[in-house]
C-alpha cells in the first residue's frame, strides 16, 4: 500500500499522514523533513541558498537520516531545528534548484519502492509515486493555515504577527507553486479534500473510507 498526500503549506498534510500510517500500519515519511534538513545544512555552512552549484556540493555529504519520527543529520538530531523561521523562510528557494530536487526526488522514490508508506509533500502523487494507490491532495484557506501555524509556533514559544505568517504562507505558496521543477500541483487522480472547516478526526475518516474503497481514480 502506498499513499501520497500532497498540499500547500499548514493544510494538515503531516497530521494527518502520520495518523494514517499509525492505524494501517504504514511507514510515514514527511519529504518536506528532508528539504528543511537540507536547508538548515546549507545555513549552517554558510551557503547561499541562492548558490546551486554549492548546494550540490554539499547534497554529497548529505547524510539524512529518520529514527521513529527524529531527524538526524550526520548523528546529529536536528527535530527540532528545522522547524525554526529561519529555515521555514529558506527552504522554498533551496527546494526550488534542479540540483536539489533530482537528488531528493531520486531518494524518495527510492525509500517507496522498498517499502509500505505514507509520503507527504508537494509532488508526491506527480512526481515520487505516481503509480500511488491512493493520492489525496489536502487544501485549506490562507487564514485557517496560518492560525494553525501560529499555534504551533505560540506552542513552541516563538513570537509573532498573524499578518507575517499569512504573508509567509502566501510567499511560500508561489514559490512551491510556480517553480519549474516538479511544482505544487494535484495529480489528476488525486483527491481533494479541503480541510478548512474539518477537524482532524473527520479528514483521517475520510482518508480511510477512501483507502477501504481502494479507490484510485476521481
Ligand atoms: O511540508 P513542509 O512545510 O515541511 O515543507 C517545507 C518546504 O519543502 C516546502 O515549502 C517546499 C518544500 N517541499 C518540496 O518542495 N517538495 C516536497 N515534496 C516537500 C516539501
Amino acid at each position: 500500500m502506498r499513499i501520497a498526500i500532497d498540499g500547500p503549506a499548514g493544510a494538515g498534510k503531516s497530521t494527518i499522514a502520520r495518523m494514517i500510517a499509525e492505524r494501517l500500519g504504514l511507514l510515514y515519511i514527511d519529504t518536506g523533513a528532508m528539504y528543511r534538513a537540507l536547508t538548515y545544512m546549507v545555513l549552517a555552512n554558510n551557503v547561499d541558498p541562492n548558490n546551486e552549484k554549492q548546494i550540490a556540493e554539499l547534497i554529497k555529504k548529505f547524510d539524512f537520516e529518520i529514527r521513529s519520527d527524529e531527524i538526524f543529520l550526520a548523528g546529529q538530531n536536528i527535530t527540532r531545528k528545522i522547524r525554526e523561521p529561519e529555515v521555514t523562510a529558506n527552504v522554498s528557494l533551496v527546494a526550488s534548484h534542479f540540483a536539489v530536487r533530482q537528488a531528493l526526488v531520486d531518494l524518495q522514490k527510492q525509500i517507496a519502492q522498498q517499502d509500505n508508506v505514507v509520503m507527504d509533500g508537494r509532488d508526491i502523487g506527480t512526481c515520487v509515486m505516481p503509480d500511488a494507490d491512493l493520492k489525496i491532495f489536502l487544501k485549506a484557506s490562507v487564514k485557517e493555515r496560518a492560525r494553525r501555524r501560529a499555534l504551533e509556533l505560540a506552542r513552541r514559544g516563538f513570537s509573532f504577527k498573524l499578518e507575517e505568517i499569512e504573508e509567509q504562507i502566501r510567499e511560500r505558496d508561489t514559490k512551491d507553486s510556480n517553480r519549474e521543477i516538479s511544482p505544487l500541483r494535484k495529480a489528476e487522480d488525486a483527491f481533494e479534500i479541503d480541510t478548512t472547516d474539518l477537524t482532524i478526526e473527520e479528514v483521517v475518516e475520510q482518508v480511510l473510507l477512501l483507502c477501504a474503497r481502494g479507490k484510485t481514480n476521481v
